[in-house]
């Protein structure tokens, strides 16, 4: 069949889960269809700056594409193109047939985040490539901040008699020139501990299976980062190093090994690079979330951003425990004092984790006992929530499954009303089950193993965020999949784990390194939220020679609230750690979570890294910086500021003898009048971080 693709009407018929994003082009621009290139082998499209191009090739019948920025090649000739258990290579024998250009200049808002409105500006070229018979389009779009490819298979005449698609492997590879004088950030990918490891920092032929994103940067400084956006009814992406430099999308397979089961008519996630002349371009980049649906689930004013404390952090010190008996934490006597705590310093919310049957033993091997309706008879949900009510503070639901994924899925709905009955409108879950290891009962009752990251498991986090959207509770997933940016289109899943998180400074396997949240921003935070869960104030409740202890100064932790974006933020803390450092708790208790605009200063990668951000609906701007285990000396200007406006810049700072080692409680809380014609110098200590809130006046 001839089938002219993306002409309007057509798409519209056959592919109705596209039309969004074709409206949106068609009001941006009119739609400038280029007619059938017969012979075309090579197109182009740069992105509106000019600084990004990109070209396809469809030498040899092997679609091919290469990436330039400024005239130097930054992704040598790659290979494009899937394999199907039912049709084989769509990527062998095939030509270009067909091009669309078209390029879009809009804004839109985000109901909460880092930024309020979003200037979404490419240039796009779809190409239909055809073996004469089947014939498949690949997508690119080339922003000022990078790029984002895909595939589309449409339903077309010749997949008539093809109704099921077996993805069994993805031939997209990303080819670095130069790999061996070529940086890498990076965690292996598919290992049994998910997202949850320390960084490497190597050059780039040293690694073997990375998670992404996977952020490198190039002999000559250039900066780039390799991710995908919009990953929905498909396997998560890892790279896979080949030779050396040639990193191959590597899909996470099901348990019988097929990487995706789809069916005609499908899209894959974006393939995204994040390009940037320096480090702190990547992360004024909104890539990802461009490269996302917009919001479907319409009205979502019931999704608040916010500050919350909880009974967490006293049970992975030992001081408290999950299951039953004298240390439980999850008490209707602890909980109401822990919503007296948080009404008094304002804070939202109360995480309370153990509250419900199936803790007792060892919880991670309990996924299949756990009840997320049936609360131990020390927690009265109804007392609790109503307590809650009249103090203005919510109580924040929690569910641990172990990754037994059928039991959650079987009293979902229940368990997601009982929360609704009672007014809990976030939900923490958890997924706490090695790599590879997440069970699930099949069709038949058959028990089988799937990687968090597999497109079974793909689906199943995303029901739950769509469950919860239902009845207005939004979802803070903690063992998940990796952020893509799927927030954009489900403003519910407002946060997420998928990092090495504070947690591991209480266990001591092994504490988070001081670099580590100096390399986060570059990585992880790329591409979404993360509950980090920052604020630890006790830094070393065994002692600062201990080996586990945070390895961090005390204002380092404020600066987090900053540095490590997220709608919600928790007090990870014990009250009374705080009760004793009012002073300090008062910037915890002032940083808000949304923002109107967010300004990464300056930063390298793994050093240091400094955000300034203005409070949403308020003229009060907030300064994170922080630094690895190197003190350092940063001079910023406040250019942010508004001009002609004075502030009162309230600055908590390390003291001149404070080190993470030795001396992490030596900081200084001081005040001072500037404007936005100033610049600050600050004084990072060894691990050290300074945080200011810069008070309109
Ligand atoms: C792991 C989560 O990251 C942590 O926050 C939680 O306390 C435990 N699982 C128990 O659910
Ligand atoms: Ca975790």
């Amino acid at each position: 069949m001839a089938r002219v693709l993306f002409n309007g009407a057509n798409l519209l018929s056959t592919q109705s889960h596209f039309a969004l994003n074709v409206i949106a082009v068609a009001c941006a621009v009119a739609l400038a269809t280029i007619p059938s290139l017969a012979q075309a082998k090579t197109i182009n499209v740069a992105s509106p700056d000019k600084h990004i191009s990109i070209s396809l090739t469809d030498d040899n019948g092997r679609p091919e594409y290469q990436v330039k920025f400024n005239d130097n090649i930054v992704i040598n000739p790659s290979k494009l193109g899937l394999v199907f258990q039912q049709l084989g290579e769509l990527g062998t024998n095939f030509n270009i047939k067909h091009v669309t250009n078209s390029s879009v200049d809009q804004t839109w808002q985000q109901p909460w985040g880092e930024r309020e409105n979003i200037r979404d500006h490419y240039n796009r070229v779809v190409a239909t490539l055809s073996n004469g018979k089947i014939d498949f389009d690949i997508e690119f779009k080339a922003f000022n901040d990078g790029i984002g490819f895909r595939y589309l298979v449409p339903k077309q005449t010749g997949l008539a008699n093809t109704p099921k698609l077996d993805i069994t492997d993805e031939l997209t590879e990303f080819a670095i020139p130069d790999p061996q004088h070529t940086t890498a950030w990076w965690i292996p990918g598919r290992g049994w501990n998910r997202y949850e490891y320390l960084y490497h920092t190597t050059s780039l032929d040293k690694i073997d299976r990375a998670q992404t994103p996977m952020t490198f940067r190039t002999a000559d400084g250039v900066h780039l980062s390799i991710h995908e956006a919009a990953l929905t009814d498909y396997a998560a992406m890892v790279l896979n190093q080949g030779r050396d430099g040639i990193l191959r999308a590597d899909l996470t397979p099901w348990s019988d090994g097929i990487r995706v089961k789809t069916q005609p008519g499908f899209s894959t996630p974006w393939r995204t690079i994040q390009i940037a002349k320096d480090a702190p371009g990547l992360l004024n980049s909104d890539l990802i979330l461009n490269l996302n649906e917009p919001n479907k689930l319409g009205d979502v004013s019931w999704v608040q951003p916010g500050k919350y404390v909880g009974i967490w952090w006293g049970m992975h010190l030992n001081e408290n425990t999950w299951g039953s008996g004298p240390k439980h934490g999850a008490t209707t006597s602890e909980t109401k004092r822990y919503m007296d705590f948080a009404a008094q310093y304002g804070f939202d919310g109360v995480l309370v984790e153990g509250w419900n049957e199936g803790w007792d033993g060892s919880w991670f091997d309990n996924g299949d006992v756990f009840s997320f309706t049936k609360a131990y008879p020390n927690f009265d949900i109804n007392e609790i929530t109503q307590y809650g009510h009249s103090k203005n503070v919510r109580l924040i639901g929690h569910h641990e499954t172990s990754g037994s994924v059928t039991n959650y899925r079987n009293q979902m709905s229940d368990a997601y009303d009982l929360y609704q009955k009672h007014g809990v409108t976030q939900v923490k879950t958890g997924y706490v089950a090695d790599g590879g290891d997440i069970k699930r009962a099949d069709e038949n009752g058959i028990v089988r193993h799937e990687w968090h990251d597999g497109q079974f498991m793909v689906n199943e986090y995303l029901h739950s965020v769509t469950e919860a959207a239902k009845r207005g509770i939004s979802i803070n997933t903690h063992e998940p999949i990796k952020d893509t940016g799927l927030r954009r289109t489900y403003p519910n899943w407002i946060a997420r784990e998928g990092a090495r998180g504070q947690e591991y400074n209480a266990w001591g396997s092994p504490p988070n390194t001081p670099e580590h949240t100096a390399i986060l921003p570059y990585t992880r935070m790329l591409a979404g939220p993360m509950d980090f869960t920052p604020g630890i104030f006790n830094l070393a409740p065994e002692g600062l020679d201990a080996v586990n202890r945070v390895k961090t100064t005390l204002t380092k932790q404020l600066a987090l609230y900053v540095v490590l974006y997220s709608p919600i933020q928790m007090a990870a803390d014990l009250p009374r750690n705080y009760v004793q450092r009012l002073d300090a708790f008062q910037f915890i208790q002032d940083v808000p979570t949304d923002w109107s605009d967010s300004i990464a200063l300056a930063g390298e990668i793994g050093d240091y890294v400094a955000f300034a951000r203005k409070q949403r609906g308020a003229e009060d701007w907030y300064l994170g910086a922080l630094t690895d285990e190197d003190s350092r000396k940063l001079t910023l200007k406040l250019d942010f500021l508004t001009q002609g406006k004075r502030y009162q810049a309230e600055i908590y700072r390390d003291g001149d003898k404070a080190d993470w080692l030795t001396n992490p409680y030596d900081y200084v809380i001081e005040t001072k009048i500037v404007t936005a014609n100033d610049a600050m110098t600050l004084n990072l200590a060894a691990s050290g971080g300074t945080a200011i809130r810069f008070k309109a006046l």
